[in-house]
């Protein structure tokens, strides 16, 4: 078995003897860049370099760049994805091209790691009316001994490297066409993913090992324009590369997971050789792995930005010790498996070891109480339903007001002889994510008559009054209108029949009581499709900027806004339904006023 830190070590010397300046990886949370929460690429910290300002230490670099990405969370549990990895990187800036580069990294991958011809493949850009085909890429490949059955051609979806897609490139963003090589496990293909297999198939037969991108581009208003010099940006995965170099497609079983598992299988009493646990111990190996990297690079568990992830990561780690061990976790457990972490690295110098367990320690400590008593909770919610309100919508209310994990809900529901339609599930919720997504917004802006202090009452009212409809009448719920006069607040929403008296007593009464909790409103800058990732409610979310603002009361309400806002509930004193009104078929409307 070939390490992953022998597999780091020699690609960084590979490249040093060649001229390059190894730099140190950058924090997982980057600095100074306010439109990304996380470090998903290597080249994320030299942006500024490929746009043309000179790197201090000069124009070939190495590295290997500790990377999370967020949006992976959902696709682990399988052989390769994982949300944290490693990625080795080499970048020439404005020095040695395409020649260079396919040759080391032929010579890399097959001299130095040793891996067979035979099973490399590489793809190269087809070109489209912007940019040519990259002929020349593939006559090097062939030059190097890649025969033309090894050579595919692809278009901008797998061809074109950029940090967003080849349609999306913001104005001045960099890109280029590029050239990935992959390593050919030689399983059978799976007529599934379709009918013939190529290296981009995902039948699982081929894993990408590396790409060589050609950052050449810059995206302008009409098209592309050259950029000042012609780049190189490599970028391989570490756990990738060492699981072809071991001929064993499962990353999993490489060294940067063996102790971590193995402090996984000593608390759960389960065997990582049983396929039946695989999925749920891989979750649990790479959330706590990511959690540990992130709370070593200062970030602490919340309801927001990077924290939120953290906290979802640790969560989601839970509930799958909890599915394995049939209980919970004793707080010691998740503590041991993220100090195994930091064991696993310490070749790679990514820790201060003994100050970075005291970190883990007391964060983990803290947050697996607290989400104990989110599991107590959410638990004596569930006790109240009787067998036939067991269904997918009480499964989606625990999970929304609660924030009780599905999968926790699903064996509940089976140890009471129920199974729990992840379909429907999975509607409800989409449906849930819709709505918030296609109601209008005009009550904030539009809305608001000024900005006196009693429109400003008036407003933040509007935010609990709409949380709470949304928890007595359902989710389906979502804001049609508003408006806002000094004498009182007038809301539209989708519903399809009047209220009953009780109902509308139920909605007074939850805005009161959070009026009464005096909750601090908290407005935090984000990225626009973060904001909406974390499930804030948006109207119209193509009028917020990329980076928008959102306004949050407690758990209980999270909106884009535009303000303004009071600073805590306490201020609105209490709200009165005054009367309803149904405004056309399936939109009704309450007014409201403040009564001291
Ligand atoms: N920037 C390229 C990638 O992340 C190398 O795949």
């Amino acid at each position: 078995m070939v390490s992953a830190n022998d597999v780091r070590a020699k690609y960084l010397k590979f490249f040093k003897d060649r001229g390059h300046i190894e730099i140190p990886s950058a924090p997982l949370v980057p600095e100074n860049d306010p439109t990304t929460l996380f470090t998903g690429f290597g080249m994320q910290p030299m942006l500024p370099y490929l746009l043309g300002q000179p790197h201090p230490l000069g124009t070939r670099l190495v590295d290997s760049q500790k990377c999370f990405r967020s949006q992976d969370i959902e696709e682990v549990g399988d052989n390769c994805h994982t949300t944290f990895f490693e990625m080795l990187g080499n970048w020439s800036l404005g020095d040695y091209f395409k020649a260079e580069q396919q040759a080391w990294i032929w010579e890399f991958f097959t001299k130095e790691l040793g891996l067979d011809p035979k099973r490399l493949y590489v793809s190269v850009f087809e070109g489209n009316n912007q940019v040519p085909r990259d002929e020349e890429a593939a006559d090097n490949w062939k030059k190097l001994g890649v025969s033309s059955e090894h050579i595919f051609y692809y278009g901008v979806e797998k061809n074109w490297w950029a940090r967003s897609s080849y349609a999306s490139m913001p104005i001045g963003e960099p890109g280029g066409p590029d050239s990935e090589v992959f390593y050919d496990f030689g399983t059978p293909h799976d007529p599934k993913f379709g009918d013939s297999c190529h290296p981009n198939c995902d039948c699982g037969r081929f894993l990408e090992i590396g790409n060589n991108v050609f950052m050449t581009y810059q995206k302008t208003k009409d098209g592309f324009e050259p950029l000042a010099k012609k780049n190189i940006d490599f970028g391989g995965g570490l756990e990738r590369i060492t699981a072809a170099v071991n001929h064993d497609p499962d990353i999993f079983k490489t060294d940067l997971f063996s102790i971590i598992l193995k402090t996984v299988e000593d608390y759960t009493d389960k065997k990582y050789s049983d396929d039946q646990n695989k999925p749920a111990m891989r979750t649990i190996t790479d959330h706590l792995k990511a959690a540990t990297f992130l709370m070593v690079d200062g970030v602490t568990p919340s309801n927001k930005t990077q924290g939120y992830f953290l906290r979802r990561l640790l969560r989601r780690a839970a509930v799958k010790m909890h599915q394995l061990k049939g209980g919970l976790t004793p707080i010691p457990g998740f503590q041991a498996i993220c100090h195994s972490v930091l064991e696993t690295y310490r070749d790679a110098v990514y820790f201060e070891e003994s100050k970075d367990r005291e970190t883990v320690r007391s964060i983990i400590e803290e947050e697996m109480s607290k989400f104990s008593d989110t599991l107590d909770r959410g638990l004596r919610e569930f006790n109240k339903y009787q067998d036939n309100q067991l269904n997918a919508l009480n499964a989606f209310n625990l999970y929304q007001t609660y924030g009780f994990p599905y999968e926790v809900t699903e064996e509940l529901f089976k140890q009471k002889g129920k199974d729990l339609d992840k379909n429907e599930f999975d509607h409800i919720n989409e449906r849930h994510k819709k709505l918030s997504r296609t109601a209008s917004a005009s009550m904030f802006k539009g809305g608001l008559q000024d900005q006196s202090e009693i429109v400003t009452k008036y407003h933040t009212a509007t935010h609990l009054l709409h949380a709470a409809l949304r928890r007595v009448l359902g989710i389906h719920v979502s804001q049609k209108g508003s408006n806002i006069t000094v004498e009182r607040l007038r809301f539209d929403f989708s519903h399809p029949e009047k209220l009953t008296d009780d109902k509308i007593k139920q909605v007074e009464e939850i805005v009161n009581k959070k009026i009464g909790e005096d909750i601090k409103i908290e407005r935090v800058e984000m990225p626009k499709a973060q904001a909406l990732a974390e499930g804030a409610l948006a109207f119209f979310p193509e009028k917020y900027p990329e980076v928008t603002s959102v306004y949050s009361i407690g758990d209980f309400s999270q909106e884009l806004c535009g303000g303004p806002h009071v600073q805590s509930t306490g201020e609105i004193g209490r709200i009165k339904i005054t009367r309803q009104e149904a405004v056309s078929a399936g939109v009704r409307r309450i007014y409201a006023t403040a009564v001291s």
